[in-house]
């Protein structure tokens, strides 16, 4: 008999006991011996993905040979094929499966193979109706896509309980396998089904443990939208309620109860795996990027974090042509989001050329997938796959394009700068020193960049104004952060902050007393803080603090905030800091300095004109510095960002937007997303190992420094 490992009492019950670790408690407990196994190969192994389930068995040996013979040293399968390892309920064939990792093996390559459960079968959906979610409108999904389940639901859990476990009692001790990807990019759909009604109540109730705490933390007392039992609560539905009706506590809760409903099941399985398999084997998944529907720190029993990386899908950020080079910020706030948490981090899928999904689909610029690759490889990645290795014949996807081309063995252009960029990459490696230390003056800038799941859903939540976009708006901060050449990670209120000389809070809307004394004794110690608009201005319950606007931080900062403003698109607002002007429209938090603290940045106009935009302030051995106005086109934030570091007396890079130095193992590694060239000032006797000053757009330069 087996006993569901993922009953949802049992589910939920791990929520809540989870929910209290520390971040750093959690990183601790994750330098695993799977991400130890990881690291006795290459510096960073590059692989790609194969369906043998869409192919003719008889192409199977051939395609694996050709992945091998290029360069590839492992592959990945079986996240989608469900349906073929489990053709009937309950009849599990591995043989196919069996087949294939074997041919894989006999052309040399190594295996990770994906737990299938983000793609149920035909006769789920066909029995068991209930599996799917429900989504807002009422609508349950069915079969026909992937990833329509509800991940509350206890006969899909179990399901999944099922699978996992003959997968990992059949491969759990198959040295062929190196490794297991559970699910398939994880997300928390918005599921209105009962399981999941269900579960949110029992959420609720392990969380609040009285309804009049769960009232109180929601404001109950507001338009009589209190409850007498948790058996009332349904989940927040917006599209029920006109603008601003529901509580907006309620609907961080309800983010909250998703993502732990994803990072549970995602444990789930990795702890069946892990009860099965070898300890040679580790366990990761692949993430959406750096995505909000997620949240990796709240799952503890994954080896280390991946993610999949599409930079070219229409999105124009740099302007010109860069639309084909990708956006800037993705690889870098992905990089520093993942590989704080274990230590360890991949790129489980990147673009192998065009992609189907996108707006527009445009062609990467020449150069610009071998760029992504050095610029994964400098930021520290462990391993990298390409996603797929052949173009699809036929399916929803088929406009995608592959390592080869419709032919099956001819690579694509893509395909051949992919291979190239491996080979020059693996002939890199051989020279790499792995115990090099970061240069000082490097580590002298690195940053910490204090990152909420709870604060961004809040803002989300309330943006108060349409042109608010907490997404861009962190790429503004990244971005800036990044033109300094400082290495960044992305932390949170439990790490230790006194490892990064340099920290910045963007829009860190819930502030506790606790946060607040952090950051105090941070910067007393000579920390040099940066906090920015909407900083401070509701508690870690999402309140206003009974006190003066943004009460928690004005002894911080040395100003009073006077309140908050925003304009509408034809409204003119500008802002003059250093002798320059500019337009901002967004946010503008109103700035009156006290004594001693000194003013960067001045409102031009309205009521406030005169008062002060931007601020900065000694504070026992280190700076505080205030930006409360979110302008246009962030070149002041910029600019701000980057004197914090000079005023600190740290040396900083001199970047245009687009061009990003990172240092791995004794090189430095420029990469270019600007659709114009720059010509680099390279230190004395620096060897150029790799490309060429000018660095075209799409291109990469390494170096050597002759004395690091
Ligand atoms: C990813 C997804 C893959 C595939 C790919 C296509 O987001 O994980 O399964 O659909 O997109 O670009």
């Amino acid at each position: 008999m087996f006993r569901p490992l993922l009953a949802t009492a049992l589910t939920t019950a791990m929520m809540i006991a989870s929910a209290t670790a520390t971040p750093a408690d959690a990183a601790n407990a994750r330098q695993s011996q799977g991400a130890a196994v990881l690291h006795q190969r290459e510096p960073m192994s590059i692989g790609v993905f194969y369906y043998p389930e869409q192919w003719p068995r008889d192409q199977w040996q051939r395609d694996f040979n050709g992945m091998a013979k290029l360069g590839f040293s492992f592959t990945h399968m079986a996240e989608f094929s469900w349906t073929y390892l489990e053709p009937e309920e309950g009849r599990f064939d591995f043989k196919w499966l069996d087949d294939a990792i074997d041919m894989a093996n006999k052309a040399g390559l190594r295996v990770i193979l994906g737990t299938p459960t983000g793609a149920p079968p035909s006769w789920m959906g066909e029995h068991y109706p209930e599996v799917y979610r429900v989504d807002e409108h009422g609508q349950r999904h069915e079969h026909g896509i992937r990833a329509e389940v509800s991940l509350s639901n206890a006969k899909y859990q179990a399901f999944v309980t099922r699978l996992v476990t003959a997968m990992a009692q059949h491969y759990g001790h198959d040295r062929r396998v190196w490794g297991w990807q559970v699910d398939n990019e994880p997300s928390s759909f918005a599921d209105f089904s009962d399981s999941a009604q269900d579960a949110f109540r029992q959420w609720l109730q392990h969380k609040y443990g009285t309804i009049d705490a769960m009232n109180a933390a929601w404001g109950g007392s507001f338009w009589s939208t209190r409850y007498t039992s948790f058996n009332q609560v349904l989940l927040p539905n917006a599209t029920l309620a006109a603008e601003d009706k529901l509580s907006p506590h309620a609907l961080v809760d309800l983010a909250r109860f998703q993502a732990d409903t994803t990072g549970h099941f995602l444990d789930a399985q990795a702890a069946l795996i892990k009860k099965y398999a070898s300890p040679e084997q580790w366990v990761t998944t692949n993430y959406t990027n750096v995505s909000t529907a997620t949240d990796p720190r709240r799952s503890h029993d994954l080896d280390f974090t991946t993610f999949t990386l599409y930079p070219v899908a229409g999105a124009n950020v740099l302007g010109g042509d860069s639309y084909a080079i990708g956006k800037p910020a993705n690889l870098m706030e992905a990089a520093a989001y993942f590989r704080p948490i274990t230590g360890t981090f991949g790129v489980m899928e990147l673009q192998p050329g065009q992609v189907n999904w996108g707006e527009i689909n445009p062609q990467p610029m020449p150069g610009a997938v071998s760029m992504w690759i050095w610029h994964a490889f400098a930021s520290g990645a462990s391993l990298l796959s390409t996603y797929r290795y052949r173009h699809p014949l036929r399916g929803s996807e088929m406009y995608h394009e592959g390592i080869v081309s419709t032919d099956g063995v001819t690579l694509s252009r893509t395909g051949r700068e992919f291979v190239d960029t491996m080979h020059e990459i693996q002939s890199l490696e051989s020279k790499l020193d792995a115990h090099a230390q970061l240069p000082k003056r490097i580590a002298a800038r690195s940053t910490g960049y204090l990152w909420s799941q709870d604060v961004f859903w809040d803002l989300e939540i309330q943006p108060q104004t349409t042109l608010w976009n907490s997404w861009s708006y962190r790429n503004t901060y990244t971005l800036a952060v990044k033109s300094t050449g400082a290495p960044m990670d992305f932390i949170a209120e439990g790490d230790d902050f006194s490892r990064y000389p340099f920290l910045i809070a963007p829009a860190y809307q819930m502030v506790s007393k606790a946060l607040a004394e952090k950051w105090r004794n941070y910067v007393a110690q000579g920390g040099h803080l940066i906090l920015t608009s909407r900083t401070g201005q509701k508690n870690e319950l999402g309140h206003f603090h009974e006190g003066p606007w943004a009460a928690p931080i004005l002894d911080l900062i040395g100003d009073d905030v006077d309140g908050f403003d925003m304009l509408p698109a034809s409204a003119d607002g500008h802002v003059t800091a250093a002798g320059k002007t500019r337009e901002w429209h967004r946010w503008a938090d109103i700035l009156s300095p006290r004594a001693g603290t000194e003013v960067l940045a001045t409102y031009a106009d309205h009521y406030y004109a005169g008062k002060a935009a931007a601020t900065t302030r000694r504070l026992g051995k280190g700076t505080v510095t205030m930006i409360g106005v979110s302008t246009d086109d962030g070149e002041l934030e910029r600019e701000i960002v980057r004197s914090v570091y000079q005023r600190a007396g740290v040396a900083i890079e001199d970047l245009p937007k687009g061009v990003f130095v990172e240092w791995r193992g004794g090189y430095n590694m420029m990469v270019n997303y600007n659709p114009q060239s720059f010509q680099p000032s390279l230190p004395q006797g620096a060897q150029i190992i790799h490309g060429k000053a000018p660095l075209a757009p799409a291109q990469v330069l390494v170096w050597k420094d002759a004395t690091p």
